[in-house]
């Protein structure tokens, strides 16, 4: 079944919206290092101050403990959203009580304001369905609507989430239609050659996806902290790299699985190993088959991959019509294990056909490292959602919107 769009809410004019987004951005220092979801929020909010609502956006930020911690709060992103729109935006310190509900009543046709972080309240997050509707009520009490469109927290049946949405009058918006369409396009009817690239720490957090990818794709490519648990499970030695001992018998099914459906699984041929983790740790560029031959010997780490693999990466991707990419190749925090991530980067934004960067730390990692959104296909602002979505699980907060997985 489609999502309900906007337009099933009808007039909005003077109605008071309120619109759940996901404006969980990073932040250093107190400043937002990445502002990429507050942008990415900006064709909805900017729609519904055009059509006249009162807008009342509504986020969570990090993960407090149900309670105000003052590093969490959303009052840096009420002052960038406030930049981005051009406009002022209302910046109320509490979700609930007094001070929101002054802060809504406030609000003239086309006006915005932004409610405290919803994780300040218990209720947001609660394992019990009860405490989450009471929260979802109060919440409810501020809109006569509500726009779904926080894609990154679909995957979450919380209250701001799903219970809202059963309370009001609710629909998707712009973003999360947006996300839905290239996220479907992955799965449904991916031209090919169709390259999967993934990295990240663990082989673990990815089980769901290889598993729901594996049929569809032509290659599939390992980097990050996972490919050490790969390459154990092929019997080389890693030395102190990253290894899930409890996923190797998983791994080896998906070694076997992919020759028997004629998929192409890329490891890495060669990694720079360092000496320990940190800036300032000697490295050096060792065979994959040969990590504990550095001078580190077993106490080598493997932190990027190195350049005969990523130029292999690199062909292959840019042979590709369609690439989906989640998870760094390596600590690309560091300068000296960043030339993985950036090459990989590089390459998708030469890719003709479809590129999609999934959201989380590749999404962070292509900015840090320089490159702008406009340069490739699509940056989800999903990261755990992007990928249950691609694993084909079923999401709360796009279920309770008209959706159903396919
Ligand atoms: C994310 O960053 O993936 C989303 O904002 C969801 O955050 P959470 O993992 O803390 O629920």
């Amino acid at each position: 079944m489609p999502l309900r769009t906007i337009d099933s809410l009808g007039e909005l004019a003077g109605k008071r919206v309120i619109v759940r987004c996901d404006l969980n951005v990073p932040l250093g220092d107190g400043q937002i290092t990445d502002d990429g979801r507050i942008r990415a929020s900006l064709p909805t909010l900017n729609s519904l101050i055009n059509a006249g609502a009162r807008v009342v956006v509504i986020s969570h930020l990090g993960r407090p403990d149900g309670s105000p911690d003052a590093k969490y709060s959303l009052a840096p992103v009420a002052q960038r959203l406030s930049e981005l729109l051009g406009k002022g935006v209302t910046f109320a310190s509490d979700t609930v009580g007094s001070v929101a509900r002054d802060a809504v009543n406030e609000l003239g046709d086309g006006d915005i304001a932004l409610l405290e972080n919803l994780r300040f309240n218990a209720g947001e997050t609660a394992k019990d369905a009860g405490e989450r509707r009471a929260f979802a009520g109060e919440l409810a009490a501020f809109g006569d609507a509500l726009v779904s469109d926080g894609f990154g927290v679909v995957h979450r049946k919380q209250a701001s989430v799903f219970e809202l949405a059963e309370i009001l009058p609710s629909a998707a918006g712009q973003l999360i239609a947006t996300e839905l369409e290239v996220l479907d396009r992955l799965t449904e009817s991916p031209t090919k050659p169709y390259a999967v690239v993934l990295g990240g720490s663990k082989v673990s957090d990815k089980l769901g996806v290889i598993e729901h990818l594996l049929p569809r794709v032509d290659s599939l490519l390992i980097g990050g902290g996972m490919l050490f648990t790969f390459l154990a499970a092929k019997g080389h030695r890693v030395g102190a790299s990253l290894l899930e001992v409890d996923q190797l018998d998983v791994v080896r099914g998906y070694l076997d699985r992919a020759s028997e459906l004629g998929v192409e699984i890329v490891l890495p041929t060669d990694v720079v190993v360092a000496s320990k983790f940190g800036a300032d740790a000697e490295h050096q560029v060792r065979p994959a088959d040969d990590i504990e031959g550095s001078p580190w010997g077993e106490s080598g780490l493997g932190l990027d991959i190195g350049p005969e693999t990523a130029a292999k990466f690199a062909e292959v991707i840019r042979a590709s019509d369609t690439v989906f990419w989640n998870g760094p190749m390596g600590v690309f925090e560091i300068p000296a294990f960043a030339a993985g991530t950036k090459a990989i980067a590089e390459a998708l934004t030469e890719v003709t056909g479809l590129s999609v960067v999934g959201g989380g730390d590749s999404a962070a990692a292509v900015r840090a490292l320089g490159f702008t959104d406009d340069q490739f296909g699509h940056i989800s602002t999903g990261g755990g959602a992007s990928l249950e979505f691609l694993e084909g699980k079923s999401l709360p907060g796009l279920e309770v919107l008209g959706w159903s997985a396919s």
